[in-house]
């Protein structure tokens, strides 16, 4: 995982998307006190704060990600006797316990998964007997202006000879409710949901989605190409421009899940 404390920083500042749809699975997820909760890929905790008000001082909530530039700055800022994080990746839960958790809650964060199948499995192994699982991030069904623009100027001569390692894979919901199923999730409740992301102009969009994908906007390409690419990534979001900035549709799937049977 490439990633920069400034990027993790850069994302604390700019999340209002990711973090208001977190807090709609919050409410959809209705955590009370005394609960014990996973939050998988967690970044820099915001969060996971928010979670850790909920569960109270009976309940608690742990964070994991993969970036230790996020854990640390979630370690040093959200500091509490119910808090707390760890490095770790949602294919391979082992350093837990199975029947662990009352919630997982993952947000904005299955797309970057890399097994998805085993991260489901493992959140199901996590979870008590009708444990809840919360997924929401965007959905495969709909193609937003960020992954075309991404995709399309990534296709170009001379990008288009380092082909990106580890892409970022939105799942369909017909996919997510197979995954589920395998995995024991058999009653379940998946809205479709559709969001906008504003940003006041093209420079601020392409931040925002450095510091939410860790620097992978510009795929696999090596780093004296970014600046090049970066300026044709302007040039198409600047097309999208408005009076009032630049407004994006997304949409995304919301999931409640309940752990059913035990794999
Ligand atoms: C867009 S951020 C979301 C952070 C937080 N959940 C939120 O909603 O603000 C995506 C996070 O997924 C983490 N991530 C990437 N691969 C992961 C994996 N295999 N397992 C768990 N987290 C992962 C990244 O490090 C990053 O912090």
């Amino acid at each position: 995982m490439v990633d920069t404390e400034e990027f993790a920083r850069g994302y604390t500042l700019a999340n209002h998307a990711q973090y208001n749809a977190g807090m709609f699975l919050l409410g959809k997820l209705e955590i009370t006190p005394g609960l014990r909760v996973l939050d998988v890929g967690c970044g820099p905790g915001d969060l996971t704060a928010q979670i850790a008000e909920l569960v109270g001082e009976t309940g608690c909530v742990i964070g994991i990600d993969p970036s230790k530039e996020r854990i640390a700055i979630a370690i040093g800022e959200r500091t509490g006797p119910n808090i707390s994080f760890q490095l770790g990746i949602a294919e391979d839960l082992s350093q837990f316990p199975s029947s662990s958790f009352d919630v997982v809650f993952v947000n904005s964060t299955l797309h970057w998964v890399q097994d998805q199948p085993a991260a489901i499995m493992e959140f199901g192994r996590v979870l008590k007997p009708r444990g809840r699982l919360g997924i929401s991030g965007a959905s495969g069904d709909f193609v937003a202006a960020h992954e075309r623009i991404k995709a399309d100027v990534l296709s170009r001569d001379p990008y288009l000879m380092y082909p990106e390692q580890s892409p970022p894979k939105f799942l369909k919901k017909l996919e997510l409710e197979g995954l589920l199923d395998k995995a024991g999730f058999h009653e379940r409740d998946i809205l479709g949901k559709s969001i906008i992301k504003s940003a006041k102009d093209a420079d601020a969009m392409l931040d925002w989605l450095n510091a939410s994908s860790s620097g992978k906007t510009y795929g696999g390409i090596p780093l004296e190409l970014q600046p090049r690419a970066r300026e044709e990534m302007r040039h198409e979001w600047e097309k999208l421009m408005t009076k009032d900035g630049i407004q994006m549709e997304m949409h995304i799937l919301v999931t409640v899940a309940i752990m059913t049977s035990i794999v």
